[in-house]
């Protein structure tokens, strides 16, 4: 089952569009260089739409709370309401806004899955993989910026208030930072890993330099 699911999708083209990626730990920095980069693609006059996930619509918001928040969610189910977070996502907004030649930002995707619940839990990487690419039709980041994080920075950076999943331990976050580098070594093109324990304004100038670097390959 898991070929055919990943032969039934292929790489979708993101033009007119642009569709950057955020990935990285609890805590790694990613919402703060998200922040970061719209200013800074909306001061060169882009249009830029940005999203998380989960949550990023209504129904998104509803699963985001059952997952993060809820009570215990068995492994399966919980991989499955990721996905299908992804998969409204994709449709809802993702999709009509590259259309639409936007950028799109977005704090997590399908990698965050397939580290989160392939690596650090007992479902396989590959399952989740096909599935996570079954549910977004083959639409992925023109570029992922991975912001590397250890578990000890990571958890300095979050401070105390956690949820379900950030109180799990450093083992489990050290599996997490390890699923990111194995995915990113496959596609070097496509990620960017940064050294999150950087200043914010030394990763926000190399962020920039990475999606530079994409746009400039595009034209
Ligand atoms: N490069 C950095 N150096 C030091 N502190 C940082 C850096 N980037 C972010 N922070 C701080 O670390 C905390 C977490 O940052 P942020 O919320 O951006 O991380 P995140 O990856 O989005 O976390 P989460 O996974 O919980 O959403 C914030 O208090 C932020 O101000
Ligand atoms: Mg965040």
């Amino acid at each position: 089952m898991t070929e055919n699911l990943a032969a039934a999708t292929h790489r979708v083209d993101t033009a007119p569009g642009l569709f950057v990626c955020f990935e990285g730990g609890d805590g790694a920095g990613k919402s703060t260089q998200v922040r970061l980069l719209t200013d800074a693609l909306e001061r060169r006059g882009r249009e830029v739409v940005v999203t998380r996930q989960p949550g990023g619509t209504p129904l998104g918001a509803q699963i985001r709370e059952l997952v993060l928040h809820g009570d215990h969610v068995a492994a399966r189910a919980e991989a499955l309401l990721f996905a299908a977070d992804k998969a409204h996502h994709v449709d809802q907004l993702i999709k009509p806004a590259l259309r639409a030649g936007s950028v799109v930002i977005t704090d997590r995707y399908v990698d965050s899955s397939v580290t989160y619940q392939g690596a650090g839990r007992e479902l396989g990487r590959d399952e989740i993989t096909a599935l996570q690419h079954w549910a977004v039709g083959g639409l992925l980041p023109d570029l992922t910026i991975v912001l590397d994080v250890s578990p000890e920075v990571g958890r300095e950076r979050r401070g105390d208030v956690q949820d379900r999943l950030e109180a799990e331990a450093d083992a489990f976050h050290a599996a997490v930072r390890r699923g990111y580098l194995e995915i990113a070594a496959t596609d070097p093109e496509r990620y960017l890993v940064l050294d999150a324990s950087q200043p914010v304004e030394r990763l926000q100038a190399a962020v920039i330099d990475g999606v530079d670097r994409v746009m400039a390959a595009r034209r």
